[in-house]
């Protein structure tokens, strides 16, 4: 049977202050009073048999009220603590059967063109059910160093290349094969553990340990804290063989930065000044001077006022806080 698999687990850091530990922008219903992870919900609901939801105790209520809303049964992976996606992953293929196929979804990212995605979805299903680990490609628009990069030829992929810096990145995209990631996957259970146990044994057996020790689905600290935390990317995609790609002709946009935020937004028509300034939450008239790109994000708690092309270190500002809390 085929399982749609949510991750919920990031804090979405680099969209701090608008993103909250406490209110992860997953959650935040931004988008005509219903949020990122209920449209991720929907779009896929009628696409699987079963809906898993791996999130983490700080969350899982505020998934479980979406999951109310929209009716949707699904069986919920609390974790104690953030382990990143090829734990979070792992989890979600030890409680399936091996045969099953998992479609898994981040829960933050914008998705359009639903008659293309469905048929991605499908093609993506008959490759997993022939035994490839499928990623989705995204037609790149600029040299992107926060996203993981395909090389590919067709449906091939030559090589997975996770989080380039940005010489490299500008060279992938000269180089015109490459294509994005786009976060979501699609295999059978068992052949992703399987290659999570030849390239990450360590992993694969503290990632199976936790699972068989947790209770109704809530996995325990301590020896959570054990797994290596590692993304999926690093850790299986980028030593794969499996891998397979789909061109993905649906419209992708992750809110993963301000950067990300800031071109959709654009693309919807949001105001932005003739310099490229733009006012994020706030409704008081705010007028730049001598500034170019520059973002205000303004909330009732907090400020951030960056340069648009420091969107990946506003993360580093979230951490701060945290280690002063
Ligand atoms: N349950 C759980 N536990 N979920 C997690 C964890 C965790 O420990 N860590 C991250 N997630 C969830 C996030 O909430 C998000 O929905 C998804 O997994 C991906 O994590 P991100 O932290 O957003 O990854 P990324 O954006 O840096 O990179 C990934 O996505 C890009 C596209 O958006 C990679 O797959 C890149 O290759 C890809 O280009
Ligand atoms: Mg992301």
């Amino acid at each position: 049977s085929i399982t749609h698999v949510i991750l919920t687990g990031g804090v979405g850091s680099r969209l701090w202050p608008l993103s909250r530990k406490s209110q992860p922008k997953q959650y935040l219903e931004i988008f005509e009073g219903k949020s990122l992870f209920e449209m991720t919900v929907e779009r896929n609901s009628h696409l699987a048999h079963k809906v898993m939801v791996v999130g983490n105790v700080e969350n899982h209520h505020l998934s479980g009220k979406v999951m109310d809303k929209t009716k949707t049964p699904y069986i919920n992976i609390v974790e104690a603590t953030p382990r990143n996606t090829a734990a979070a992953i792992a989890f979600a293929a030890f409680a399936s059967e091996p045969e099953d196929i998992l479609i898994i979804t981040p829960s933050d990212h914008i998705i359009d063109k639903m008659d293309d995605y469905n048929n991605a979805i499908n093609e993506a299903i008959s490759k997993a059910q022939e035994g490839f680990i499928v990623t989705f490609g995204i037609i790149p628009t600029k040299p992107e160093t926060g996203y993981g990069y395909i090389e590919s030829k067709g449906d091939k992929v030559i090589s997975f290349r996770e989080k380039p810096n940005e010489t490299t990145a500008k060279d992938f995209i000269a180089r015109g094969n490459f294509l994005w990631n786009s976060g979501m996957f699609c295999f059978k259970a068992s052949v992703l553990l399987d290659e999570l146990k030849q390239f990450q044994p360590d992993i694969y057996e503290k990632s199976k340990l936790v699972w068989e020790s947790s209770k109704e689905g809530f996995l325990d600290f301590e020896s959570s804290m054990e797994i290596p935390s590692i993304s999926i990317d690093y850790a299986v995609m980028e030593r794969s063989k499996k891998i397979k790609v789909v061109p993905a002709a649906f419209s992708w946009s992750d809110l993963g930065s301000f950067e990300s935020v800031y071109d959709y937004l654009v693309s919807k028509g949001h105001e932005v000044d003739k310099s490229g300034n733009m006012v994020i939450g706030c409704d008081k008239y705010t007028a730049f001077l001598g500034l170019k790109n520059t973002i205000f994000v303004s909330t009732a708690t907090a400020n951030l006022i960056l340069q648009k092309e420091n969107s990946q270190d506003v993360k580093d500002i979230y951490c701060e806080l945290e280690r002063n809390n």
